[in-house]
C-alpha cells in the first residue's frame, strides 16, 4: 500500500487534484495497487486563516509519505513569494528533491504552435536541478528604498549537486533508450564559475557513462533549438533558473499547461509531483481547466513508484482521452475538467 499526501492547494489546484485521485484509484483498482490518501490543505486560504504558511510539523509528517501529489500553489490575494517560498521551494528543499524532471511529449492530436513537428520530434526530458542555483535565496538589499540601493542575489553550485543530477539524467537516458544523448544546457560563456563547475562535472561523470552521447548547448541557442529542431534533444540536464524557463517554454511545444507535468524528485526519499501550470485562479470553480497535466503527474508518481505498468495504462488511457477533445486549453476542450478524469478513468476500467 502507498501512503499518498495530497496538497490540492490553491485556485484549480483542488478540481484538477480530484481528477488526478480518480484516476489513480480507477488503475489501482484494476491492477491491484491500494493507496491511502491524506490531505493536507497548505495554501492560501489557510495562511490568510492563520498567518502561517506551513505548519512545524509539516516537513517531518511528510517524510512519513510514500509521495506527495501537489495540486498548485499561488493565489493573487497574497503577495508574491510567500506560498511560493513557503511551500512549494520549501517542500523541495528541506525534503531534498534534488532532481525536478519535466517530459517533454507532443502526444497525438495535441496542437502545438510548431506546425511542422508532431509526436515523432517533440518527445525528449528536461532534467532541472531544484535545489541550487540562483534559488537558494542567498543575498540581501543595502541601503534599501534609498537612491543609493544595492542588491545581490547570490548563485551557487556546488560539484555534488551538479553530479548527481547529471549522473540522474544519465541513467534517465540509458532507461528512455531512445538517442541515448544527454544535452548540458547551461551558459559556460557567461557564467564562468558556476557553470563551468557543472561544464566539469559533465564531462567527468560522462566518463562512466560510454554508452551515453554528450552534447552542449547555451540556454539562449537552447529556446532556439528547442523550437526550431526539438528532435535534437533526448534529454536535456540543467541548472535550477535555466530548467524554470526552459520547461515553460517546453510545456508551450507539447501543448500547453494543461498537458505538462513535473516530479520534484528525492531517489532516496520522499518525491512530490505536480502539473507544472500554477493555480490558474481564473477559472477557479468553473469546472474548465484541463486535468490531464496533474492526471499526468500522476502517472509519473507511478512510474517512480516503480508501478510501471499502470503507469503504463494511465498513458495510454490519457492518449485515448486527449485525442477526443478539441483542445488542451481551459473551456475549449469540449469536455469539462470532470469529463476528462471520468474518460480517462473509464478507460482504466474498461481496458481488457
Ligand atoms: C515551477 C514554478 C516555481 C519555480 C515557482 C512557483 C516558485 O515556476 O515549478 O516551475 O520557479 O520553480
Ligand atoms: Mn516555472
Amino acid at each position: 500500500m502507498y501512503k499518498i499526501a495530497v496538497l490540492p492547494g490553491d485556485g484549480t489546484g483542488p478540481e484538477v487534484m480530484k481528477e488526478g485521485i480518480k484516476v489513480l484509484k480507477a488503475v489501482g483498482k484494476k491492477k491491484g495497487i491500494k493507496f491511502e490518501f491524506t490531505d493536507f490543505d497548505f495554501g492560501a486560504e489557510r495562511y490568510l486563516k492563520t498567518k502561517e504558511v506551513l505548519p512545524e510539523s509539516a516537513v517531518s509528517e511528510l517524510r512519513d509519505f510514500d509521495s506527495i501529489y501537489l495540486g498548485a500553489i499561488g493565489d493573487p490575494r497574497v503577495e508574491p513569494g510567500i506560498l511560493e517560498l513557503g511551500i512549494l521551494l520549501k517542500l523541495r528543499f528541506e525534503l531534498d528533491q534534488y532532481i525536478n524532471l519535466r517530459p517533454v511529449k507532443l502526444y497525438p492530436n495535441v496542437y502545438t504552435p510548431i506546425k511542422d513537428k508532431g509526436p515523432d520530434e517533440i518527445d525528449f526530458v528536461i532534467v532541472r536541478e531544484n535545489t541550487e542555483g540562483l534559488y537558494i535565496g542567498a543575498g540581501g538589499f543595502l541601503r534599501k528604498n534609498t537612491p543609493d540601493e544595492v542588491a545581490v542575489q547570490n548563485m551557487l553550485s556546488t560539484r555534488k549537486g551538479a553530479e548527481r543530477c547529471i549522473r540522474y539524467a544519465m541513467e534517465v537516458a540509458r532507461k528512455r533508450n531512445k538517442e541515448k544523448k544527454v544535452t548540458l544546457c547551461a551558459k559556460t560563456n557567461v557564467l564562468t564559475y558556476t557553470c563551468n563547475l557543472w561544464d566539469r562535472a559533465f564531462n567527468e561523470v560522462a566518463k562512466d557513462y560510454p554508452d551515453i552521447k554528450t552534447d552542449y548547448a547555451h540556454v539562449d541557442a537552447t529556446t532556439m533549438w528547442m523550437v526550431k529542431n526539438p528532435e535534437w534533444f533526448d534529454v536535456i540536464v540543467t541548472l535550477n533558473l535555466f530548467g524554470d524557463i526552459i520547461t515553460d517554454l517546453g510545456a508551450m511545444i507539447q501543448g500547453g499547461m494543461g498537458v505538462a507535468a513535473g516530479g520534484n524528485i528525492n531517489p532516496e526519499g520522499v518525491s512530490m509531483f505536480e502539473p507544472i501550470g500554477g493555480s490558474a485562479p481564473k477559472y477557479t470553480g468553473k469546472n474548465i481547466i484541463n486535468p490531464v497535466a496533474c492526471i499526468m503527474a500522476g502517472q509519473m508518481m507511478l512510474e517512480v513508484l516503480g508501478e510501471e505498468e499502470a503507469a503504463a495504462l494511465v498513458e495510454e488511457a490519457a492518449i485515448d482521452t486527449i485525442g477526443k477533445m478539441e483542445s488542451m486549453s481551459a473551456g475549449k476542450m469540449g469536455m469539462s475538467t470532470t469529463e476528462v478524469g471520468d474518460s480517462i478513468a473509464e478507460y482504466i476500467k474498461n481496458k481488457k
